[in-house]
């Protein structure tokens, strides 16, 4: 009887000294409140307003995301790993009578879902930027902004970047240097897609074969099966535009999952225009 515990209280024990030890959530940079006129430089330049959601990763006291809702008229949260910054940022909100718009979470930023973003910020350290750039683009809808206040993405094209000499910085950083950086989550467009073009331009279906690294695409087009080129291929967030080389054709458009809508122009004249990804 006895052995037949031992026997049994084994596989317990075992699970037990299996079980892996809860990791501490990573450090993603220490409390360093971004300059306040950085504050307004970022959301200005992702020309923010009232129907953004701002979720900033590792949002210290608050700073931003309050700066967000008093000044812009947005709402949002913000994620903090530090107890204390928690609790000053909401009672803050609450001062402020921002509360009803905007909260900040206790939570570990790496396992937060972002999904409702409109407006992404974040200060963090160079690798910790670069960590969540799978997180970005599983997570956020395209189109979304992505502003980070010094650090870029690698192999991420912003849409635009800032930089600017600050004297607070020097005791933060060491020197004057201050860069923010606004990215747009791109469209996923790598792949084949069948669209048609105005007869002006020849025969046949229009093809396009598209590659994709992040933000970058290039691609040809096939037109009544003859190689096309594209110009000024470009793809800012989820619109796609480009110009079919040798025509007076611009094709400009909105992508939504397989799908491509939007205008062609040819001359003055705007006519609608669609393209299908091919299954
Ligand atoms: C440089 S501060 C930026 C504060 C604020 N976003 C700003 O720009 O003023 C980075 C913040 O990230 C927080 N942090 C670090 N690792 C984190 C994690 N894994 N999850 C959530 N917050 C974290 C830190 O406690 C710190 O307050």
């Amino acid at each position: 009887m006895r052995t037949l515990a031992l026997l049994l209280a084994l596989p317990l024990a075992v699970l037990a000294q299996e079980k892996p030890a809860a990791q501490p959530p990573l450090d993603a940079g220490p409390y360093v409140p971004s300059p306040q006129s950085v504050v307004a430089d970022m959301l200005k330049l992702a020309e923010l307003g009232p129907t953004d959601f701002v979720v900033d990763l590792g949002s210290g006291d608050g700073r931003i995301v309050l700066t967000a809702a008093k000044v812009f008229g947005a709402s949002g949260f913000g994620v903090e790993i530090k107890e204390e910054l928690v609790k000053l940022s909401n009672e803050a909100a609450r001062r402020e009578g921002v509360a009803d718009r905007v909260k900040f979470i206790k939570a570990d930023l790496f396992k937060t879902d972002i999904s409702r973003a409109t407006v992404l910020t974040m200060y963090l350290l160079p690798n910790t930027v670069n960590l969540l750039k799978d997180k970005l683009l599983n997570e956020l809808r395209p189109g979304t902004k992505v502003l980070s206040h010094d650090y870029p993405l690698a192999g991420w094209v912003p849409e635009k970047y800032v930089q600017m000499d600050l004297e607070d910085k020097v005791a933060i950083s060491g020197v004057t240097t201050t860069l923010i950086y606004l990215y747009m989550v791109p469209a996923k467009v790598a792949g084949r897609w069948n669209t048609t073009a105005p007869a002006s331009a020849g025969k046949g279906p229009l093809t396009l074969d598209l590659r994709q690294q992040v933000t970058r695409v290039s691609g040809i087009g096939r037109l009544g099966g003859k190689a096309v080129q594209f110009e000024d291929l470009k793809l800012h967030g989820d619109r796609l535009s480009f110009r079919l080389a040798g025509t007076r054709l611009a094709f400009a458009g909105q992508v939504k999952g397989d799908a491509i809508e939007g205008e062609v122009l040819e001359g003055g004249k705007r006519s609608p225009w669609s393209a299908r990804r091919a299954k």
